[in-house]
């Protein structure tokens, strides 16, 4: 099971400490959420700000676009050094050439969908993603609450990916704590995304600990 703590719950007056936290921290990952005020009605890291975290996270980058017209941002976030890539099926009419852009790019290619929007939507591309990311809550903002829907998503796709004998990995990010993060693990989630619940915790090092120990 992988964990990509999500930035945006960190403080930003001191985002220096949390990054070296997350550094010196058992998270696989560092799951950077990027915002444009249209597709979600927020905006949270700015390409400048992110140019200068992604010089100091020595973690693998996971850019979860929530923005319109994602593919003009590829180059950017290959720039940037970013592990894998992530657009929303909903912000994407040709989602197929996105995808092929962000491989041509040297990135891995992940979609995400949003709460309303079905697993079985993406049977024709699955094969060429190396992540789905399933939103268990509408986008745009961090500390909100677990929609359940979500668990029986995860165990549907978890069916697809099986059947079809593929690799995809299934990453689950919205109100995931200790709790929720075992029933994402248990329905077949491999990456859990933690914002609220590492960074308002009292000793993010050890709630990072704790969730790295979920066991199914
Ligand atoms: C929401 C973002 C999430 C968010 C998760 O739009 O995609 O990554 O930071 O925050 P929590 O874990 O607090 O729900
Ligand atoms: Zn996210």
């Amino acid at each position: 099971m992988l964990l990509a703590p999500s930035l945006l719950s960190a403080d930003f007056l001191h985002l220096d400490k949390d990054i070296q936290m997350l550094n010196r921290s058992e998270a696989d990952w560092l799951h950077l959420d990027v915002m444009d005020g249209v597709f979600v009605p927020n905006i949270s890291l700015g390409l400048p700000l992110i140019a200068q975290l992604s010089k100091q996270i020595r973690k693998p980058i996971d850019a979860h676009l929530m923005i319109v017209e994602p593919q003009k941002l590829i180059p950017q976030f290959r720039d940037f050094g970013t592990h894998i890539l992530t657009v929303h099926y909903e912000a994407c009419t040709h989602l197929h050439r996105v995808i092929m852009q962000i491989k041509e790019a040297g990135m891995k290619a992940g979609v995400a969908l949003n709460p309303h929007t079905p697993v079985e939507t993406l049977t024709d591309i699955l094969p060429d993603l190396d992540l789905v990311l399933i939103m268990s809550v509408n986008p745009g903002f961090g500390g909100q609450s677990f929609i359940p829907q979500a668990l029986n998503k995860v165990a549907r796709l978890r069916q697809m990916i099986e059947d079809d004998q593929l690799e995809t990995l299934i990453e689950v990010d919205g109100g995931i704590n200790l709790e929720t993060g075992q029933l994402m693990i248990e329905a077949g989630a491999d990456v859990l995304v933690a914002g609220n619940a590492v960074f308002k915790s009292p000793d993010p090092l050890k709630t990072i600990q704790k969730i790295k120990r979920i066991q199914t």
